[in-house]
């Protein structure tokens, strides 16, 4: 899909119905691994459509793993992980911190010789979190400045359980280790600083690997998943810029439909709240140990608040649309403790405070997260830097502002929602 480097808003139009969305990016990563991990046969659908969803597909392709991408369905002929081949050319994870990461995980185990690069973006970020840890297991991990960028080089080995101590809640790396601890010899265990998305856990519970969760604690040993199907839910991160559209839009009232409600990627509705938002949570079935629902949002005046602590992990992908929920609320919002943010497709950190200044709120930056004032944000024209949630968050500010304000480096969306401003589109022209 060739989607343009620019999109015009031509002022503030409500969002109303309702809107089914993509599958969830994190899920969809997990469950090609997973069943390439699995023997058998795997049936998915509503998989995430975005370019990072399709680089993990495309490795797992390349290391020889039979799948099939039908019309409505993804087929997985898993052959167990000793059906993976060495890989006759580099691994391109595109822009995907999640393929990269975890991938490597998963290959640390594998006996031979594995390449991943990815895009400009995913070259500066941080590597030395896996690289490190997984050598301590048995693995050769290296990459650029002693194992710290991609490419990254991996040199799979025999493994043995060793107990990590995360320096970060990241659950990347949390599920590539817990990847490599499936093919180690005794347990593995991870500890995190404080709990980052559970997908993992939950997901190879469901698939027949026993798991043992203790608060931020983790303890997997040798093991494979079941086959699996599974229709997968929509995602909360594309959900959290309908959500904050609809809130700062007068008139809007939304359904969002069958999305992951996994909490620890709820976050955004708990701090929502507490700004004053009018949102209901709708549990519904659970597929695959992920409880999946419904959100129900209306238009409402939002009060600023202050995100900060243990909440950042599981709110840290949606702070670019928290952010634009914020400039249009009363009062100061902080933002604390995020130096992740940093370290995410662009600098967030950096990026939304040069671009809410475009939009001329009053904005400061801090190494570890921002104070927005609110206000009035008035039109202007504001750029993606190349950061898929940094184009949909603007869109967003985009919408419920007067006059014409323009997102540059739109094509960014192509990393996990190709399609937002079709579906955007079609909400706020709906009467
Ligand atoms: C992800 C984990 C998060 C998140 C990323 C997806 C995942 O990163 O920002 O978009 O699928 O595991 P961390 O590894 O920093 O938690």
């Amino acid at each position: 899909m060739t989607l343009p480097n620019e999109l015009t808003f031509g002022g503030v139009r409500a969002l109303h119905g309702r809107v089914r969305l993509p599958g969830d990016k994190s899920i969809s990563h997990r469950a090609l691994l997973f069943a390439a991990l699995a023997t058998g046969r795997s049936s998915l659908t509503n998989v995430a459509t975005g370019d990072d969803v399709a680089a993990t597909r495309a490795a797992l392709a390349a290391l020889g793993v039979p799948i099939r991408t039908g019309t409505h369905a993804v087929t997985v002929n898993g052959t167990g992980p000793a059906g993976w081949r060495e890989p006759d050319d580099v691994l391109d994870c595109a822009n995907s911190g999640t393929t990269m990461r975890v991938l490597t995980g998963a290959l640390a185990g594998r006996p031979f010789l594995s390449v991943l690069t990815g895009d400009a973006s995913l070259r500066q970020r941080p590597m030395r979190r896996v690289s490190e840890p997984l050598r301590t297991m048995g693995a050769h991990v290296d990459g650029r400045d002693d194992g710290s960028y991609a490419p990254l080089v991996v040199r799979g080995a025999a493994l043995h359980g060793v107990r990590h101590e995360l320096a970060v809640a990241s659950a990347q790396v949390k599920s590539a280790l817990m990847l490599a601890g499936l093919q180690a010899d005794g347990i593995t265990e991870i500890v995190s600083p404080a709990m980052s998305r559970d997908h993992s856990e939950r997901m190879l519970g469901a698939l027949g690997v026993p798991v043992e969760v203790d608060d931020a604690t983790v303890r997997v040993r040798a093991g494979a998943p079941q086959p699996f199907e599974l229709d997968v839910p929509g995602d909360p991160s594309s959900a959290a810029f309908f959500v904050v559209a609809a809130l700062i839009t007068p008139g809007s009232d939304l359904t969002i439909e069958s999305l992951s409600l996994n909490p620890t990627r709820l976050g955004f509705v708990d701090v929502l709240r507490r700004m004053g938002a009018d949102i209901d949570v709708e549990f519904g079935d659970e597929r695959c140990g992920e409880p999946v629902g419904d959100l129900h949002v209306r238009s409402g005046p939002l009060t600023a608040t202050t995100i900060e602590g243990d909440e950042i992990p599981n709110v840290q992908d949606e702070i670019p649309a928290l952010a634009v929920a914020a400039a249009f609320a009363d009062g100061v919002t902080e933002v604390r403790d995020a130096a992740e943010l940093a370290v995410k497709e662009t600098n967030r950190i950096g990026a939304l405070h040069q671009e809410l200044s475009e939009l001329g709120l009053a904005v400061e930056r801090r190494a570890d997260g921002l104070v927005i004032r609110g206000g009035r944000p008035r039109a202007a024209l504001v750029k993606s830097h190349g950061d898929h949630r940094m184009a949909m968050a603007l869109a967003v500010a985009a919408n419920a502002i007067d006059g014409e304000s323009t997102v540059r480096g739109w094509r960014a969306v192509s990393s996990s929602y190709p399609n937002f401003a079709d579906d955007f589109v079609r909400l706020t022209h709906t009467s």
